[in-house]
């Protein structure tokens, strides 16, 4: 095992003591590829946060609202969501609803906020600037990103201090970081200088494939320690706990899948294997 240096935020947040940093902890999961586990890693990691005793929002940048969806709320019922938030700048507070964790909401017409605030000054920072007025209520900020690498996911990436790469371990599927790397860049360079990359998250993995183990092997070639030690295997468990509108860790708390969440998150307070 290789020595690390911990980052600022490590050296304050243990497992058994809740980050004492006033500033929440903004972290995106993004890739611009649908299907790869976002919104699963994104409830399931806040969800394994708050076991620790963190204080947890999630943010659901997605139009198709699955973030919303998986705590049990109906996105078509909401009167106002993150559209409201982004684009007629209203308090994020009024669209967050307390289920097992705080949700920020969105709904279907998140779909038309990109467009409705591309003629608006400062459209990339819109969500940076909505979490100010909640930064010192949670330790952490889990965003959710819809699969492409349009406005409201460089809102998440301007925002965020962090990003989260879940990727689904099929050669096909790892292509597409290239892209997303590129992105970053782009907003390091013009948009947010300090956001980085924590690390890339193998999901969806079926140990039982030769072609599982090589898509893996080929992802720590290129991306080295970037890569989690962590893995998310498939499980059945995944489809079954949204549905009953919650997260994994309650859904099945003694589960494999469960403790696979509760793994990453001690890796990403700095406790972990890595
Ligand atoms: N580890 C897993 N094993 C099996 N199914 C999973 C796993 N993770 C996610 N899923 C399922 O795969 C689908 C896509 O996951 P989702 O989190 O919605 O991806 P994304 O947000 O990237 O589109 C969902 O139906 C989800 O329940
Ligand atoms: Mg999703």
């Amino acid at each position: 095992m290789r020595l690390r240096i911990p980052r600022p935020y490590e050296s304050i947040a243990t497992q058994s003591e809740p980050v004492v940093s006033s500033k929440a902890k903004v972290i995106a999961f993004a890739n611009q590829k649908g299907g790869v586990a976002k919104t699963t890693t994104t409830l399931n990691l806040a969800a394994a946060f708050a076991e620790e005793g963190h204080r947890v929002l999630c943010v659901d940048m997605d139009p198709q609202g699955n973030l919303t969806m998986s705590q049990g709320i109906d996105p078509d019922t909401l009167d106002r969501s993150m559209f409201d938030v982004l684009v007629h700048d209203m308090s994020i507070r009024e669209v967050i609803r307390k289920r097992e964790i705080d949700v920020a909401c969105a709904s279907i017409d998140l779909a038309g906020a990109e467009i409705a605030m591309s003629t608006k000054i400062g459209r990339e920072r819109s969500l940076e600037k909505a979490f100010r007025a909640i930064e010192e209520d949670y330790d952490f900020i889990c965003i959710d990103t819809p699969p492409s690498l349009g406005l409201l996911t460089i809102n998440a990436l301007t925002a965020a201090h962090k990003v989260i790469v879940p990727v689904q371990c099929e050669y096909l599927s790892m292509r597409g970081l290239i892209q997303l790397q590129n992105t970053l860049s782009m907003i390091r360079e013009n948009l947010n200088p300090d956001v980085d990359i924590e690390g890339i998250l193998p999901t969806l993995v079926d140990s039982r494939t030769i072609h599982a183990k090589e898509a893996i092997e080929i992802l720590e070639e290129n991306f080295g320690d970037r890569v989690f030690a962590s893995r998310i295997k498939k499980t059945v468990r995944f489809a079954e706990a949204p549905v009953r509108g919650m997260s994994v860790l309650k859904y099945d708390p003694d589960g494999m899948a469960a403790q696979s969440y509760r793994e990453l998150a001690k890796e990403v307070l700095g406790n972990g294997k890595r």
